[in-house]
């Protein structure tokens, strides 16, 4: 089964991006291994800093993935600080990082009706400068999504299904491609 790293950009308790990731690995376990980055353990970027075992961990586990999926919401019209981040300390050595070639999926979710899909464009441009491999599909969107959340999870076919039915095709490229 192919390797998926989640990689949620918030780390609220109740954030509705990241339920968005636990909702949509559920959906995937038969076809997917998937495992969820934890951002929030990251310091912040310091080319100075280079023996963080968080660090490295996350690295790590961006090298061994046959797949990321970022989940995200959009703060200020872009990605959330936390993101920009993470996605920072494993960009390094330019251009021959670990997202070299590696393949991408993004799903955006918003408080508001356009689902973060202006932070959407912003990450694909981030992603673009390393050289990583974005899934070509139509933007996956969770519109609303806190006033979706019910008991901290999120769980329609009418909410994920377009998201689902993307990230089986995704998943379905990564196993053709092993
Ligand atoms: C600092 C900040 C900036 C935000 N900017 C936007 C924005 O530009 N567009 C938008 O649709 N929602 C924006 N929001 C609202 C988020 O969509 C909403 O808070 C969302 O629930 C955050 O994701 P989470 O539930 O995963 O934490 C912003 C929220 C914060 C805290």
């Amino acid at each position: 089964m192919p390797k998926l790293l989640f990689i949620p950009g918030s780390l609220r308790a109740a954030s509705s991006s990241r339920a968005t990731a636990e909702a949509l690995m559920r959906r995937l376990e038969e076809v997917a291994a998937c495992d969820l980055a934890d951002p929030g353990r990251l310091p912040h970027y310091n080319a100075d800093v280079t023996d963080d075992a968080a660090v490295a961990a996350f690295v790590a586990a961006i090298d061994q993935a046959d797949g990321l999926v970022f989940v995200t919401p959009e703060y200020n019209y872009s990605i959330p600080g936390l993101l920009k981040n993470a996605i920072d300390w494993a960009s390094r050595p330019a251009y021959a990082s670990v997202f070299v070639g590696k393949p991408c999926a993004i799903v955006s979710t918003s408080g508001g009706a356009l689902g973060g899909v202006r932070a959407q464009a912003h990450l694909k441009y981030v992603l673009s400068g390393m050289l990583a491999a974005v899934h070509p599909c139509r933007e996956l969107v969770i519109t609303h999504a806190n006033a979706r959340l019910s008991d901290g999870t999120l769980d329609s076919d009418e909410t994920l299904g377009m998201a689902e039915d993307t990230l089986r095709a995704f998943t379905a490229a990564l196993s053709r491609a092993a």
